[in-house]
Formats: C-alpha cells, structure tokens, sequence
C-alpha cells in the first residue's frame, strides 16, 4: 500500500481555551492537508489534545471535579472548535485514550529494554506551569527565572532518565546534510546553534506518583508516571500504529488489533510553533532513533501571533477569541486573514483594522465583486446561458496555475494566495478593459460580449478549483453559484475550458457582503 501523505499539528493543552494561535496552526494543517488532496495524494491529518500533566489534575481538583471527567468536557469544546474551523482532520487524539497510552508504554518497555533508560536522584528546579526540569543556565542574570516559567520550586528526587548524552553528533550531521529537516532555514539554524554550543543532558522521563498521578504508567515501575513530553510527542505514531500502520506493528500495543492498516509513518510535515522546536528537533528524533523508526521529514515552524503589538494575555483582555470572529464574518474570512497576513515563519500581528481592510478589499471588493457581477451579466446579456468557449484569459488563467501547484507542492501558502489573487485582479481589471455594459449595447458586438462573459464565469470556476484548499466554504459557494455539481477539490479541474456551452449558471448571491462599520 502507498504511504499516506501524513501531517499533524502539535496536540494542545487541554485546559485552556482555544486561542487565534491554535487555530492559526490548525489552519495551517488544514490546507496543507487539502491541497495535497487536491493534487492527487492519498492524505492523514492528525491534531489533537495533549491531556496529562499537573495543571490539568490541579484544575480539575480546584473545581472538584474527576479528572476524567473534566478532560472529557474540555474536549468536547476542541471537537467543535475543530468543526468550526472546517478542518478536514482524519484523526483526533486524546492522551488519555487507551489507544495511546497503549503505545506509550509500548515505547517506554522497547527503550527501556535496550538499555536508553536509567534511574538516578535528581536535584533542582521544576516548573509546574511549563512541566519542565531548569537548571542553573535558566536563570537571567539577575538569579530569578523567566516568569513565563511561574512558580519554580527546588526538588529532590529519584527519577528515571533517557539517555540523550552522545547523540548530539548524529543530529548535528543530519541536519546539516538534510537542510529540509527543519524549516524556515533560521529555525534549522537555531537548533544547530544550540546543539553546537551545549551540552546535552540525559531526559528526564518520569515523575513519582506521590507527586502527580494524572499520567501514564511507565511499564517497568508503576510507582511512575511519564513526563508529559514523553507522552505528547508519542501521538505522532500512537494513532498510526492505532490505524495499523505497518511499520509500527510492533508497538501497536493492543492485543487482537493486529491487521494492517494504511501506512503512514513518517509524517511528512509536522507543524509546531517556535517554542516547542527543541522538543521536535532534538528529543523527538533521539526517541525515535532508539525505538529504530525513521524520522518525520520535515518541522515546518510557525511564529508567534500577538494582538496590536502585545503579547496576548487573558488576564489584560487582549485576545482574538477566533470563534467570535468566525461567527460575526465567517469562517473563510478568518482562514483568510489569517493565512493572508502571515507567511510561515516569522512573528505576525493581529489588529482589527487590517482584518477589515482585507476583508473589504481582498474579498468583498476583489473576489466577491468578481463573482457578483460576472454573473450578474452573464444573467442580464444572456439569461444566465454560458456561451461558446473562448480562450482570452486561458493563458494567465494556466500561468496562475502552475504557479499556484509550485507554491502549494512548497507549503509556501501566503505566496500561493498572493499569486491567486493576481488572478483576481485581472478578471477585475478585464471588466474594465472590456466594457461588456458598452459592448452589450451594440448587437454588432455580440460575438464579443459572448466572448468576455465567458471568459468572466470561467475565470470564477478555475478561481474556485485554486482557492478550495484555503476557503473550502466559498470555493464550494461559487461552484453552487455556477450551478456545478460537488466541491472543486480536485486540482486537475483548473484547467481551462471546464464550463461547457449552454451550461445554465444560478443566481448571483454575495459571498462577502459589505459591513457597515
Ligand atoms: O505546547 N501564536 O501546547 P500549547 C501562534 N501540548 N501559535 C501559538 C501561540 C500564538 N500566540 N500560542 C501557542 C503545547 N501557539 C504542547 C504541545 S506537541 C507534541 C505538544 C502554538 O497548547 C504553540 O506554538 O501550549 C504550539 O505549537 C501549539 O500552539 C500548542 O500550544
Ligand atoms: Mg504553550
């Protein structure tokens, strides 16, 4: 069987609500995940929740509720934030399925058995908030932490280790020969950077039960539980092996659920935001050598988004809440700014004027428009009947096209949208090049007006075909508008000439009405 074209999402904290940064990252996927549907390959999309650790235990205890019990009702409210962003996710993990706890300890028993794991007494500094061990080189020079950490207290005790100690070398030789590992190229050299200049130190792997209960087990001593990174980072093959994959049979965990299923690791592209790139490049990767697996092929790194220059912050109020956006301007609207403002990489800023201004100019004004009133003359000239083909605008159209498969085959997705647009534009400006209201005027003109009318409505169709992986609601709208059956989410229908002669469109109906504001 053909591996599936695999990519995921980091899996969010469960306890908490669901922010413009996790959507932004879903949406991401979203139309990676599309477009190479689009394009002809077979497709698994993964996000998820990541459930374990003491906040989740803590909070559920504050509101005396069953831990459980309270993961259970957060999760719903992800579900439907999964639905409300049209994500066409083919899985959702939890972390405290048994599914996934399964192949946890599959992992854990397999490195424990060849020999990666040891136990010790540790000494130090632990953040709750972060879950994580820091050391002395943590602290600013002034002695505190950073207070992104929150409460830090000094512990001691004994504690299971993975070896992460002399598999520096290997990483560093991997990343430098395969400069796709990790992208854009400044996160890929953050990473050397680091990996360059420190000294790894063994993983801490486990914390006692005393301390925290709400984890997984570890197989060869239940006085423990995993640290929650060990367990997080495992979903990407947790669900695979769950589905069957073949090369994961060994820690399929399950007993009886031995058929074969699709084969999907390795991932071809895991999206991670910034701040968790050393679990991704340097952890996960020596997890996965010592439990003989390939490594994903690539970490695609996102920014960080902030709200009018600051940094979001529930407490101050300054914060995008994505679903009250979605619900006053639509789901694509959002999908749009989001993707239209910021390129893969860099930090991005959300305000609210520039959210409108694209909202009024990119798609009420360029692509609504462009629809709107294409359909409105095909309807006032000629009854709504598309008339005989005609090729004026086929070569831009085919041009755009071929320009758009590059960028998506890249993932550069802010590129692509830029280039569709250019297509836009044109029809825009064709209308006013064309004057089919003055051509219309002049019978001797109606082979000509034939001419721009149809070059207008098909113009619209190939613009669905392009834009079905970013605003898959009004891709299918205009399909619905040209009275086309089904969705255009097959990338090979860009090709000109689809509408046939004689074709009877609908009714023109805004797709982006215009707001007062
Ligand atoms: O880190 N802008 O979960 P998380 C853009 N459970 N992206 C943002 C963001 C922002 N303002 N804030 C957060 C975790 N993110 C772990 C991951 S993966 C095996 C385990 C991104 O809920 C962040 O960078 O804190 C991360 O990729 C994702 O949201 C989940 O963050
Ligand atoms: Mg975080």
């Amino acid at each position: 069987m053909n591996k599936r074209w695999y990519v995921t999402t980091a899996i969010d904290y469960v306890n908490g609500q669901p922010h413009l940064g996790h959507a932004y990252e879903k949406i991401l996927a979203d139309v990676i995940a599309r477009a190479r549907r689009s394009l002809g390959q077979e497709v698994f999309f993964l996000t998820g929740l990541d459930e374990h650790g003491q906040k989740v235990e803590q909070t559920a205890a504050s509101q005396q509720k069953d831990t459980q019990a309270y993961c259970d009702e957060l999760a719903e409210n992800w579900k439907a934030f999964v639905r409300k962003l049209n994500l066409t996710n083919d899985d959702f993990v939890r972390t405290t399925e048994a599914r996934h706890k399964a192949c946890v300890q599959a992992c854990l028993a397999h490195v424990n058995a060849h020999g990666h794991v040891y136990r010790k007494t540790y000494r130090g500094f632990y953040s709750t908030k972060e879950e994580t061990f820091l050391t002395e080189k943590d602290r600013r020079p002034d002695g505190t932490f950073d207070p992104a950490y929150g409460e830090v207290i000094e512990l001691e005790e004994e504690n299971y280790f993975f070896r992460l100690q002399d598999q520096q070398q290997w990483l560093i030789d991997y990343i430098e020969a395969n400069p796709s590992f990790v992208q854009p190229d400044y996160r890929r050299n953050e990473v050397l950077g680091f990996l360059r200049n420190n000294t790894l130190e063994d993983l801490c792997i486990s914390r006692p039960r005393e301390r925290l209960s709400w984890g997984i087990p570890l197989p060869f001593d239940d006085q423990y539980v995993t640290y929650v990174w060990f367990d997080a980072l495992v979903n990407y093959i947790s669900i695979p092996a769950a589905h069957g994959d073949p090369a994961l049979r060994a820690l399929r965990g399950f007993e009886g659920a031995a058929n074969d299923g699709p084969a999907l690791w390795p991932a071809d592209v895991h999206i991670i935001g910034k701040d968790i790139l050393k679990f991704h490049a340097v952890y996960w990767p020596i997890m996965l050598k010592a439990l003989g697996l390939p490594l994903p092929r690539q970490l695609l790194v996102h920014g960080w988004w902030q709200k009018d220059g600051q940094k979001m912050s529930k407490t101050t109020g300054n914060v995008v809440d994505p679903v009250a956006v979605i619900d006053e301007w639509g789901v694509d609207a959002f999908r749009f700014y989001v993707l239209r403002e910021l390129d893969i990489g860099p930090d991005g800023n959300w305000t609210d004027a520039s959210f409108r201004d694209r909202y009024t100019s990119a798609l009420a004004n360029g692509l609504g428009n462009l629809l709107n009133r294409s359909l409105s003359m095909l309807r006032a000239y000629r009854q709504s009947i598309v008339p005989e083909p005609s090729g004026e605008l086929s070569a831009e159209a085919q041009q755009v096209a071929t320009e758009t498969r590059a960028l998506l085959e890249e993932n550069r997705l802010q590129a692509a949208l830029q280039k569709i647009w250019t297509l836009v534009d044109r029809g825009n400006v064709y209308v006013e090049q064309t004057k089919p209201f003055k051509l219309a005027k002049d019978p001797a003109q109606a082979k000509q007006l034939d001419a721009v009318l149809y070059n207008l409505a098909e113009t619209c169709r190939v613009l669905a075909v392009l834009l079905w992986p970013f605003l898959p609601e009004t891709s299918a709208k205009i399909y619905a508008q040209l009275n086309l059956p089904g969705v255009p989410d097959r990338f090979e229908a860009a090709a000109w000439g689809g509408l046939p002669k004689g074709h009877n469109v609908a009714q023109p109906v805004p797709l982006f009405p215009r707001k007062d504001t």
